[in-house]
């Protein structure tokens, strides 16, 4: 675990080849297995691997962010959620783990949060469900093309009382 940790980082280059279903399923499922606020499992995923939805997407957003990913698991929760956006990044953390445990490149894509009450996006969203709902994020799963560099860690983000 402390190794998956230590070597994850975000993929922003993807082959063609699709995510196993199995694999997605194991994703998915330590996303839900994720901590939430007093356990109220609010956080909801929407996993797409449907072309033309994925290719609907990009044609709304007008520029390709997220990577031409086969796979894009939406972590979204019904606006009352105070707890949302805590609960949310637990999700997509052990995602983000669970798909490197796997083999697999992942990236957290953001836009999609922003676009939640853009009219245009709302009869697609209202086909997957997402119409009302808040985004959280979404991670962008696939087999990675590249393989990332080290990352070094900024100094003094940690300090001790002994
Ligand atoms: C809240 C949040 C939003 C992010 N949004 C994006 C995004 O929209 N697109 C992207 O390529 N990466 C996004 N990232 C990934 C970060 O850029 C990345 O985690 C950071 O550069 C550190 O790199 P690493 O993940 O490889 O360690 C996001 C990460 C977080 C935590």
């Amino acid at each position: 675990m402390i190794e998956m940790i230590k070597s994850r980082r975000s993929c922003r280059s993807y082959t063609e080849e699709k995510v196993k279903e199995e694999d997605l399923k194991e994703i998915v499922e330590c996303g839900l297995l994720a901590p939430s606020g007093m356990n109220t499992q609010g956080i909801q995923l929407c996993v797409i691997t449907d072309e033309e939805v994925l290719a609907q997407l990009e044609k709304l957003m007008g520029r390709d962010f997220f990577y031409h990913a086969p796979a894009l698991i939406v972590v979204y929760s019904d606006p009352d959620n105070k707890y949302a956006a805590y609960d949310g990044s637990c999700a997509m953390a052990q995602m983000y783990l669970a798909a490197h445990a796997l083999g697999l490149g992942s990236c957290w894509i953001n836009q999609l949060k922003d676009v939640t009450d853009d009219p245009k996006f709302e009869p697609l969203f209202d086909k997957l469900s997402l119409k009302g709902k808040i985004i959280v994020g979404a991670l962008a799963v696939g087999h990675a093309n590249k393989t990332p560099k080290e990352r070094q860690i900024k100094e003094g983000r940690a300090h001790w009382f002994k």
